[in-house]
């Protein structure tokens, strides 16, 4: 298959569409650096059709990337149809999007703020499923526990702390967790059985990131099964609630894989870890004996900004993620001991969807970064070169143009600055844009 593609880009490494392409007669030996060259979608703070997933996913392919992580659930939408809980998509695929002039859209047809949102039924999922694994990706879906888990909780308010929210309409951590009751147990269960079902990979993501305990501290219920349980606090009682999920993802034959705040307690060794804040997540699993990927903030979250050239799109402002700063990034740090190094399967690009409101928008933020990032996850050490890799940009772009593919050509818009104040996002007025 990337012999194919492979064949592909010799064939195409001319800018010039429609040239004619003489090839010698040559063999090529090539292989992967890293197993896990990942990309991750978040189809819950925006919703992407079916039609676009896949052809992320023949980008993908033609990088070759292959996993594809895909973030189903979180405080914004739970996008998955779950047979047994309709409500989860009834009520929790549904929110007015944030400001307040959405709210004041008055919907005519029901008298309220009109709603946004969608979600993938169970034969859209088989179907996405089947046309990655032609394309040699692995779907691995997350459904993110104890938190982000808002949107769950407004379907169904008894997986909560007694609090009935709405699916949330603005971003930033939030603090419904599912509570930890046996029913709330079973319910996860269930959940996990039609999530098994639908993705026959070996992976399946659980979350972990960002629980913030008020509520957990706040709930008699959740403080007397704390004490019950002989916990310490309620970092441990996230730290047992995971090893459930391990036993229910073992007992299903999946492998367990979360944010690097699962690390935060007693892990299963089992366990994989994914590094995104910053790579100090991905020394401590490997060095614990983990398998871990590396994602860390804000160096391969592609929703950060990408150049300070006029005209981006909307973005976060944290850290400018430049292609040339992208493009350098190595996966495995080199504090690790060569027998550690082993653990790190590889790298993935993020993109989160606060600021994607549209599927234009995504294509602007991925492409061209998707090439920088597939060089580091594919190619040895000692093959990589900026210079060469912008030298065969615009075959790159050719190629996109051809495929209908949208793509940011921001990192090469030649810049002035008068008066040396260049070099910070306020300076350049670009504070306060989020
Ligand atoms: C994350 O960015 N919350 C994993």
């Amino acid at each position: 298959f990337y012999g194919g593609v492979s064949l592909w880009q010799l064939l195409t490494g001319d800018a010039q569409r429609g040239a004619t392409v003489e090839l010698p007669a040559l063999s090529v030996h090539d292989q992967p650096r890293y197993a896990w060259r990942g990309f991750m979608l978040d189809s819950a703070r925006h919703f992407q059709s079916t039609d676009f997933v896949k052809r992320l996913i023949d980008a993908m392919a033609l990088h070759k990337l292959n996993v594809l992580h895909w973030h189903l659930t979180d405080d914004q939408g739970w996008r998955i149809e779950i047979k047994k809980y309709p409500k989860l998509t009834e009520v929790g695929a549904w929110r007015v999007p944030p400001g307040p002039a959405a709210a004041a859209d008055i919907d005519p047809a029901t008298g309220k703020p009109r709603v946004y949102g969608g979600y993938y039924t169970q034969d859209e999922i088989r179907d996405v499923v089947r046309y990655a694994a032609q394309r040699h990706i692995e779907i691995v879906p997350e459904i993110d526990m104890p938190g982000h888990a808002q949107a769950a909780i407004a379907a169904y308010p008894e997986l909560g702390t007694g609090e009935k929210p709405g699916v949330s309409v603005d971003w930033g951590v939030h603090t419904y967790l599912f509570n930890v009751e046996d029913s709330t147990f079973a319910f996860i269960e269930n959940v996990l059985d039609e999530v098994v079902a639908l993705f026959p990979g070996k992976y399946l993501h659980v979350g972990g990131d960002e629980a913030a305990k008020d509520r957990w501290q706040a709930s008699p219920a959740v403080q007397a099964r704390l004490r019950s349980l002989g916990l310490k606090d309620e970092t441990a009682l996230q730290g047992w609630f995971l090893e459930r999920l391990e036993t229910m993802l073992e007992k299903r034959q999946r492998k367990l894989i979360g944010w690097d705040e699962i690390l935060e307690s007693a892990l299963p060794p089992e366990a994989t870890v994914m590094s995104w804040r910053g790579t100090k997540g991905a020394l401590e699993a490997a060095r614990k004996g983990h398998d871990v990927v590396l994602s860390p903030a804000p160096q391969l979250y592609l929703n950060n900004l990408q150049s300070l050239a006029d005209g981006e799109l909307p973005a976060r402002l944290d850290a400018l993620v430049s292609l040339q700063n992208l493009y350098g990034f190595e996966p495995t740090p080199p504090e690790l001991t060569a027998d550690e190094a082993r653990h790190v399967l590889g790298a993935q690009g993020n993109l989160w969807t606060e600021h994607m409101r549209t599927e234009a928008m995504i294509e602007y933020a991925v492409f061209p970064r998707m090439a920088a990032l597939a060089e580091f996850d594919w190619s040895p050490v000692g093959a990589r070169d900026w210079k060469r890799f912008v030298q065969r940009l615009p075959a790159q772009f050719e190629r996109y143009r051809a495929l209908g593919i949208g793509y940011a050509d921001s990192a090469f818009r030649v810049q002035a600055t008068a008066d040396g104040t260049q070099g910070t996002l306020a300076a350049q007025g670009k504070e306060g844009q989020i």
